[in-house]
């Protein structure tokens, strides 16, 4: 089925700055409720040691937006994502989160991790996912309430009971999410959480999670190598250059309607330009390892 679209822009962010457009501009789903806080990252430098990992990052992610965060292994995709849940100091530059600089962990982040390891395997889905709550002071019946919303949320409204030694990786990962949301988040960090799931499962929870992010209104800024992947969820794609001192090379916006039909001339247009545009940063990536393109 063609869905109509409404094109997709690419936007080069001149080269080594990014470009983000419009700090308070309107995120282009309709009927939606915005709840998610912006975040502002200025001229940001981040090092482990002598190592410069990123520098001059300058990102504005708007109030409800889905960022997609792509870029060669290893240029600092997830330590920026780190830095913005505030697990990281930078060493220089500045984090704002609605406004507040981000310094130590942040308030408004849940993050959400590549691999579900992060569940208590001693407890129960529902104990697992009723965690946050019940750290906040909820009482029994209240956790349940929202232990029971949040997997219905996310697909699994039978599956409380069970330990998670008990469920697929994709169910896995669908408590990790839950677990997350159930601390109602307004900013969502996600770092490449479907990255271990066979395609069939992982495409079932995009699709999935488009729904949560739209129904929730909460921002989302999602790290991934899968170009479908965010073609399929964001609103901007932030590509990264190759490291050391990364920077922000590109910026796309995705205007496709959503759901996103991944067969849309205007979609395929955008993932070959946005293959081209990352295969450069791979290559160069490499070459800075001592690789040439020809070894490969
Ligand atoms: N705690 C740390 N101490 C020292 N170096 C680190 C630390 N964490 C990350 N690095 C280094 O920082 C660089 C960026 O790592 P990061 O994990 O952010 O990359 P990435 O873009 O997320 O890669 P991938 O796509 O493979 O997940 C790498 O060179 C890595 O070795
Ligand atoms: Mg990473």
């Amino acid at each position: 089925m063609t869905v109509p679209t409404r094109g997709t822009t690419a936007v080069p962010s001149g080269g080594t700055t990014a470009v983000a457009s419009g700090g308070q501009a309107a995120v282009p789903t309709s009927g939606r409720t915005v709840t998610g806080v912006p975040v502002e990252v200025r001229d940001l430098g981040i090092s482990f040691g002598a190592a410069e990992i990123v520098s001059g990052i300058d990102l504005e992610v708007r109030p409800g937006e889905f960022v997609c965060l792509l870029g060669p292994s290893g240029c600092g995709k997830s330590t920026l994502l780190s830095a913005m849940a505030g697990f990281i100091e930078p060493r220089a530059g500045e984090i704002t989160c609605n406004g507040d600089e981000v310094n130590g962990s942040n308030p408004h982040a849940g993050m959400v991790f590549q691999s579900s390891e992060a569940l208590f395997e001693w407890m129960t889905v529902t104990q697992n996912v009723a965690y946050g709550p019940r750290m906040h002071g909820a009482n029994k019946a209240d956790q349940a309430r929202i232990a029971a919303e949040y997997l219905a949320m996310v697909g699994l409204p039978h599956a409380g009971k069970k330990f998670p030694a008990q469920l697929s990786g994709g169910m896995r990962q669908r408590v990790q999410i839950a677990r997350v949301l159930a601390n109602q988040p307004s900013l969502v960090l996600m770092d490449e959480p479907f990255g271990a799931l066979d395609a069939q499962t992982r495409q079932v929870l995009q699709v999935e999670l488009d729904r949560i992010w739209r129904h929730t209104g909460c921002t989302v800024v999602f790290v991934t190598h899968d170009i479908d992947e965010a073609l399929t969820l964001a609103d901007r794609v932030v590509v990264m250059s190759a490291g050391p001192k990364a920077r922000i090379k590109s910026i796309y916006e995705v205007h496709a309607q959503r759901p996103r039909d991944r067969a849309h001339p205007d979609v395929i247009d955008m993932y070959e330009k946005l293959r081209d545009d990352i295969r450069a940063e791979v290559v160069a990536s490499l070459r800075n390892q001592g690789i040439e393109e020809d070894q490969l």
